[in-house]
């Protein structure tokens, strides 16, 4: 049986450029706006120390990285659950430019040291409990699927008939399948490593895919499928519609 490797950090990604929401990203960045009755990192934070995680490092710009101390302090406002921690730690890097997902991993190497981690993009909202993916993490990379009906926005799985990736493709004009891949990956310590040769994309980015199709190459890239409410907040109506989506469970609750 595989080695199971144990996961203790997380990077959350708060950066970029934000430049569908404009002009609410020219008040302030996209992961401080609120979603429904907190600032959406919020929902990020709160997934990961749902699932046990208790070092979170938030990557940021430099114009912002201040609002995020002050919002975020040092992670007092949360305590550690199902883990043996004592306390929430938040670190933060700052990303210079917003040169692409990949960079902006990059960023936390030396927090993450030898460890396995997970990256997530600040800017995703979703239900399903990472927990038993965490718990159960061995060497490799996993990535999570979900169906959507705008494929050409997303980065976008091809599965074989055993269900594993084939291959994905970032933003496809034509798209092979509607199976997006969604912002939150888990990393054996050989990540930082696989970006060592990348160079910018088309788009002029390091791209998170280039590091997934390494993992594939390798054999070592598993997927797993959502089964409740993913989204990005990217643009205003995910935002709004997200929003609603909470404040009805919410609601549900009070009753
Ligand atoms: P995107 O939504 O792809 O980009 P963006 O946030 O710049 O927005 P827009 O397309 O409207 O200009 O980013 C996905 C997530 O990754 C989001 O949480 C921001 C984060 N990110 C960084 O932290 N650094 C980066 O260099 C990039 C490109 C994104």
């Amino acid at each position: 049986m595989a080695k199971l490797m144990k996961i203790r950090k997380a990077i959350i990604l708060a950066g970029g450029s934000g430049t569908r929401l404009r002009p609410l990203t020219l008040a302030t960045n996209k992961h401080l706006l609120p979603l429904y009755d907190k600032p959406v990192i919020y929902h990020a934070i709160e997934k990961l120390v749902e699932a046990g995680i208790s070092r979170i490092m938030v990557v940021t710009s430099p114009d912002h990285i201040d609002s995020f101390v002050r919002t975020l302090g040092s992670g007092q406002h949360w305590k550690p659950r199902n883990t043996d921690e004592s306390q929430i730690q938040i670190a933060y890097g700052i990303q210079n430019e917003p040169g692409g997902i990949a960079q902006g991993l990059y960023i936390a190497r030396d927090y993450v040291g030898d460890e396995p981690c997970i990256l997530f993009l600040g800017d995703n909202y979703f239900e399903d409990d990472l927990s038993a993916h965490i718990r159960d993490f061995t060497e490799g990379a996993m990535v999570f699927l979900k169906k959507v009906p705008d494929p050409h926005r997303f980065g976008i799985a091809t599965l074989g008939k055993e269900g594993e990736v084939l291959s994905i493709e970032e933003k496809p004009k034509k798209p092979k399948s509607d199976l997006a891949v969604a912002g939150i990956y888990l990393y054996d310590n050989t990540v930082f490593e696989k970006m060592r040769d990348q160079k910018p994309s088309a788009r002029g980015e390091y791209e998170i895919t280039y590091v997934n199709n390494k993992y594939i190459k390798e054999g070592k890239l598993r997927a797993t499928h959502l089964k409740k409410k993913w989204s990005d907040i990217g643009t205003i109506d995910s935002l709004i519609d997200v929003s609603h989506h909470i404040k009805k469970k919410h609601d549900r609750h009070k009753k």
